[in-house]
């Protein structure tokens, strides 16, 4: 509630801050920076898609300057949505999304050998059916940075405020994308940032302030939602999975009362049994469990490689395996880092020093225990939600994103049903309310999803379907899903698309 409270308070404040960017967009000393990207380095011949990058001041000072990535659509830009993608961690580089996500770039895998990595095309990027501005926020993840010392400081509630401000610059600073239909998208730790940031553009909306969002809803992916709902699902949801027994999962239902956070010096029966259970799956990947578990690439402060040298002293203590995904990382912190990259993408000189995929030294406050609220505003105001899941994220595992959407009340217009691509089970999906809905769909399949689907349209990890009834995709070379969103009158699903974290 208090973070309900402390929101309306910061809303207020945007009133008189939009004034002064009214002032602000009209002198030339301080326009949003913009460049257009032609070619980047490890990507042969110019870009088959429109890049621009750029520089927007998202607080009062102008020291908090946000960067982004922004891909035009390669369909039909006039028509097709907009999107804001706010990648998870916290603090990853929106860039994580654009390269090795939904965007239209994929590093090609190769064993890093002291060369620049080179980039292919994603067939399956999002961008094929929609504008998508990629952000580096809150300012020290990615290239975003701030003059000040104080403009590092930062929380959820500034960040959505941050984010907020920089997309009402972006759109006035890009009118002619402001009749777009606009939508806002991330996942993991987004779900907690996205809906704060949907609920300051539904209320600007409603007071009538400029620029006119044309803001139609918003879609999340394994979102963290309610810390208490999310954290507590994985024990349930090791015990689904099969990953402990029968016995010590109703022994633990009892003596931890269903309650094991934070459990530990309460109940000495209740620490023996999440004792066991940790026992049982720690040494699983948590965030996809039937990947390898593997060395973390941060690259932080600490553990950093700079130089090149050190990068092929194999093994380093944080050098992923070259089998693993974490291997991307390692990949694209060596193509951020690199001069000439830095100088396509017109990084302004001395603003970072290195750059670091997902930083975890932001002085960020963590201040919402729960976002549950926001949706149910959100829904009452009638935006769509997509929120689609991976069954095998341990880490904001299905069954608590299943709990909450339960706990909104909204009435389910059709059950579970298959979805189904060349007529094998992809997932499922459960599609909530009325016209205006929000929606949930969760796979069903295990093994089968990674063997029989592995390298087609869709994900190639937990993540089976991000649909397209939020935002229209055009269908690639793979036949149509299940018409699944008939019945909620929703557009029709269009494509399957592969989406990674
Ligand atoms: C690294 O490998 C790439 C691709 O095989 C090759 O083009 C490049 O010359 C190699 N670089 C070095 C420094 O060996
Ligand atoms: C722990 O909780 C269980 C179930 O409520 C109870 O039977 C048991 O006595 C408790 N143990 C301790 C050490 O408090
Ligand atoms: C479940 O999540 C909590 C909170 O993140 C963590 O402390 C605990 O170790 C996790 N348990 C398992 C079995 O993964
Ligand atoms: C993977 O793609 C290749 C090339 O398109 C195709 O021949 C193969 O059948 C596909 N495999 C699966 C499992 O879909
Ligand atoms: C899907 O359902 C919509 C709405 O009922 C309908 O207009 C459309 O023709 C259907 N598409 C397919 C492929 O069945």
């Amino acid at each position: 509630m208090d973070t309900i409270r402390h929101f309306t308070k910061v809303f207020k404040c945007t009133y008189i801050h939009l004034f002064i960017y009214c002032l602000i967009l009209f002198s030339d000393s301080v326009v949003p920076s913009s460049s257009i990207v032609k070619s980047l380095p490890g990507f042969p011949g110019p870009l088959p898609f429109n890049l621009e990058t750029g520089y927007i001041a998202v607080d009062e000072k102008e020291d908090v300057q946000f960067f982004y990535y922004f891909v035009e659509s390669e369909g039909s830009p006039r028509d097709d949505p907009l999107m804001l993608w706010f990648t998870g961690g916290p603090f990853c580089s929106g860039f994580s999304s654009l390269a090795i996500g939904i965007g239209p770039i994929l590093f090609n895998k190769i064993e890093y050998n002291g060369s620049l990595p080179t980039l292919t095309l994603n067939p399956n990027s999002w961008t094929k059916a929609a504008s998508i501005i990629f952000i580096d926020a809150p300012a020290g993840s990615g290239f975003s940075y701030s003059r000040s010392l104080e403009g590092y400081q930062t929380g959820e509630l500034l960040l959505a405020h941050q984010i907020f401000n920089f997309l009402k610059k972006w759109l006035l600073s890009h009118p002619k994308f402001i009749s777009n239909p606009l939508y806002l998208g991330g996942q993991s730790y987004g779900g907690i940032i996205i809906p704060l940031v949907a609920q300051e553009v539904a209320k600007s909306i409603e007071a009538g302030h400029t620029p006119k969002f044309n803001f139609r809803g918003y879609l999340l992916g394994n979102p963290l939602t309610d810390l208490n709902i999310d954290w507590n699902s994985n024990v349930s949801f090791a015990h689904r999975m099969g990953l402990i027994p029968d016995e010590l999962y109703e022994a633990v239902k009892i003596t931890c009362k269903e309650q094991y956070r934070g459990n530990y010096d309460k109940n000495s029966s209740c620490a023996n049994n999440l004792n066991a259970i940790l026992h049982c799956t720690e040494k699983l990947n948590d965030q996809h469990i039937l990947e390898p578990k593997c060395t973390t690439y941060t690259a932080n402060g600490k553990t950093e490689f700079i130089n090149r040298k050190s990068l092929l002293e194999k093994p380093s203590p944080d050098f992923p395996e070259f089998e693993c995904r974490s291997y991307n990382s390692l990949l694209i912190h060596s193509w951020a880092n690199n001069e000439a990259v830095q100088r396509a993408l017109h990084i302004q000189k001395g603003t970072i020093e290195t750059w670091i995929r997902c930083p975890d030294n932001v002085p960020h406050k963590f201040q919402a225990t729960s976002v549950i609220l926001y949706h149910q505003h959100l829904h009452s105001r009638g935006y769509k939600a997509l929120i689609y899941s991976g069954d095998h994220d341990m880490l904001v595992p299905y069954i608590g994103t299943q709990t909450w959407i339960k706990s909104l009340n909204i009435p389910i217009v059709s059950t579970w049903r298959p979805w189904l691509v060349n007529d094998q089970i992809a997932g499922v999906v459960d599609i909530q309310p009325r016209s205006t809905g929000l929606r949930s769909a969760f796979p069903c399949s295990k093994d089968g999803s990674r063997t029989t689907l592995s390298n087609s349209t869709y994900c190639t990890e937990t993540i089976i379907f991000a649909a397209a009834s939020v935002f229209p995709l055009q269908p690639q070379t793979d036949p149509r899903p299940a018409n699944i969103s008939a019945a909620a009158g929703l557009a029709e699903p269009k494509q399957f698309v592969r989406c990674v974290f």
